[in-house]
């Protein structure tokens, strides 16, 4: 059994550098953190020197003084491959293992993350030390687990170096057979982009207007999704010879074109993430997202992680200000914002948290991305908050492996996701729906999932959500239609958005009416359709007295057989043409909606399709509040989060325990500015 998310407690961990401090301070350090209620540190993910300082060398020393001092106090030991980070004696003499800019340039030592996942030279050097260093501690009793590379995919998941273009070629060839068959899912045809032979096609490169083939740039996609995740096989098969039958194997996600599902299946126990949602806080607007959900926002992610197995643990929780030197400046959490975070991750399913980082670096890029202690290491504010947190902890550790429970979900496919990411039209409708549609669950109190339908998905899987959402189902294969058909057959509620059905595989646009492989199901025919151009205004559409409005694009419909119209647009030239229509099969219904879905539009079909607030009878909150539930047993843990700095009052209209401190509650309960509540029947 794993030490951690083996369904027993909670447990608190933090992530510690002994390369970056003194080593008399380290025993001082390890008393504190074990004393706050910390017993698990991650260690390594960037010291590869450490281990083999010039080729060849190896010299394991420093960390059999580290971790023989964690054994000694009891120090449970999370150990990393240290991957991501190649010594500069390796890349200086090694170049070709380094990752390149689409024009070619080389990214340079002095960074992390700047390697290529296909230069056989860098599998080579990753082999040899993952073996070992898996070898030399893997047996180590203080160690319970490892980490794979460190957030496999951050900060680029794009890769242009020769090693790329050679594994691409590869990638092609196994999917394609012949250039004939490449060039016909390619379509090059368009722009006399025709190839004669494989050693033509390369991965995407610069080009006038930065107008890459898109069919090649969704299989490029594809393709650098499997290098990582045969980046992280390569790493997991290694360690899972050496390391104790009980240790895990995880890794920090997740981040963009790569399948993680796959990834998770192939080579982890559990996925870990790192969440730092004060980035809605920060200066940099790239990092603030969406305006209103601000820190919620992190609940996004937590969801996305949550899709994968069910049980995650974070492996950095955000417990300072952030910054790098060169980027991303968010203040320092306010008090009782570690606490709101911490149990938003754990609301979600996180049953493992473990606090970015102990000391705040005093050295390189990240000196404003703080720690629990500032760069004395004195005692402070967020270090007893930290303590207050393992109290909490203790009190809640009943939960620890239960389940969140949601009624609704958001069906998701990687193609899809991806699709949106390089194409324009796709992109818009799809961030307006995954936004309103989150926005509204959250502000309703609606949990929700996120649902991938992959490979080998089954119509089981899907029947416990009483409603589905597919936003924007652009690309559709026969698989998946059948597998929706088999949901709403069952007695599900599907829910669709426009531009259904419009792609296949390839990227490439059917010829048939749209929407495509869903005509039948959604007894819906689009006879025509539109971007909204802002000269039109909002464009609404009436169901039943309700207005509302369609985003974005308009999809025009036309009722098949005995579908009914259940809304009209109520303005712009397609006035009186039906926007929503509802189609019968089975047990279920298929409504396709014509736009994008708003905050209030999603609100709408939550309310009339009757998902809305499923515990409005327990209890009542404002809109400031999260309400999440995980549930064990049959037993519900109701999660109460108050994102607002202001008391926030809720209202419970039965009793329950509060587990932080034992009481049994009704009536009005107020939470303070960031506070939290852990409530059972
Ligand atoms: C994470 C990363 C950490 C640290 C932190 C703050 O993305 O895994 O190593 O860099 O962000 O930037």
């Amino acid at each position: 059994m794993s030490y951690l998310l083996n369904g027993d407690r909670i447990i608190m961990g933090t992530d510690y550098y002994p390369e970056h401090w003194d080593s008399p301070l380290w025993e001082e350090d390890l008393d504190r953190m074990l004393d706050t209620g910390i017993e698990v540190v991650r260690v390594a993910e960037f010291a590869w020197s450490k281990f083999e300082p010039r080729e060849g060398e190896y010299d394991f020393d420093f960390f059999d003084g580290f971790l023989a001092l964690c054994e000694r106090k009891g120090m449970r030991v999370i150990f990393c491959t240290p991957t991501a980070t190649p010594p500069a004696w390796l890349t200086e003499q090694y170049p070709e293992v380094l990752n390149a800019r689409m024009d070619g340039v080389l990214y340079r030592h002095g960074a992390r993350r700047h390697y290529n996942y296909n230069s056989s030279v860098y599998q080579r050097f990753v082999s040899d030390i993952v073996t070992r260093l898996a070898e030399h501690y893997g047996p180590h009793p203080a160690v319970i687990g490892w980490q794979i590379d460190n957030e496999i995919n951050c900060e680029t998941n794009e890769f242009y170096s020769e090693s790329d273009t050679a594994a691409f070629r590869e990638f092609l060839k196994a999917k394609y057979g012949t250039v004939g068959e490449l060039n016909r899912a390619w379509g090059t045809v368009f722009w006399n982009q025709t190839y004669t032979a494989w050693g033509e096609v390369h991965v995407p490169r610069t080009t006038l207007s930065g107008a890459t083939n898109p069919h090649e740039v969704l299989d490029y996609k594809r393709f650098v999704s499997d290098s990582a995740c045969r980046w992280a096989k390569l790493q997991s098969d290694i360690l899972r010879r050496y390391i104790k039958p009980d240790d895990f194997i995880t890794t920090n996600g997740i981040f963009g074109d790569l399948d993680n599902h796959r990834m998770a299946e192939e080579s982890l126990d559990f996925m870990t993430y790192d969440s730092y949602p004060n980035m809605a806080y920060g200066l940099d607007p790239r990092f603030v997202g969406n305006r209103r959900l601000k820190d919620r926002q992190a609940g996004i992610s937590l969801s996305e992680v949550r899709a994968l197995q069910g049980r995650f643990g974070i492996m950095e929780q955000q417990s300072g200000a952030n910054g790098w030197n060169t980027a991303m400046a968010a203040p320092t959490p306010r008090p009782g914002q570690i606490t709101l975070w911490t149990m938003q991750s754990i609301a979600h399913g996180a049953d493992y948290i473990s606090y970015f980082r102990w000391r705040t670096a005093t050295m390189g890029t990240e000196i404003y991305w703080h720690g629990i202690l500032d760069y004395s290491g004195r005692d402070n504010r967020r270090l007893a908050e930290v303590r207050d947190i393992a109290g909490k902890l203790r009190a809640v550790s009943e939960l620890a492996g239960s389940k969140y429970r949601a009624e609704v979900g958001i069906l998701e496919t990687y193609d899809n996701r991806w699709d949106a990411e390089l194409d324009a039209w796709h992109r818009l409708v799809e961030t307006t729906s995954r936004e309103g549609i989150f926005s509204a669950a959250q502000y309703s109190h609606t949990p929700v999932d996120f649902v991938y339908l992959r490979e080998g998905s089954t119509a089981k899987e899907l029947a416990p959500y009483k409603l589905l959402f597919y936003p924007h189902a652009v690309i559709v294969n026969e698989r998946h239609a059948a597998l929706l058909r088999a949901y709403v057959e069952q007695g599900g509620t599907l829910v669709l958005g426009c531009r259904a059905g419009y792609k296949d595989e390839t990227g490439q646009c059917v010829q048939t009416r749209l929407p495509g492989l869903l005509q039948e199901l959604t007894g819906t025919d689009v006879t025509e359709y539109t971007l909204i151009a802002p000269e039109e205004g909002r464009i609404f559409a009436d169901w039943g007295g309700t207005q509302i409005e369609a985003a974005v694009f308009t999809d025009e419909l036309s009722p098949l057989g005995d579908a009914r119209v259940l809304a009209r647009y109520t303005n712009s030239y397609y006035r009186g043409v039906p926007a929503l229509i509802e189609k019968r099969t089975g047990a279920g219904r298929t409504l396709y909606f014509g736009g994008a879905f708003t905050e209030e539009t999603a609100r709408v079909f939550l309310e009339k399709l009757g998902v809305f607030a499923p515990e409005r009878e327990t209890v009542e909150l404002p809109e400031c509040c999260e309400l999440a539930v995980r549930e064990k047993n049959g037993e519900k843990y109701y999660f109460l989060l108050n994102y607002s700095r202001e008391e926030a009052r809720c209202e419970l209209k039965q009793e329950l325990r509060n587990l932080y401190t034992g009481e049994r509650l009704s009536g009005e309960l107020v939470l303070p500015g960031y506070g939290t509540a852990v409530l059972k029947a």
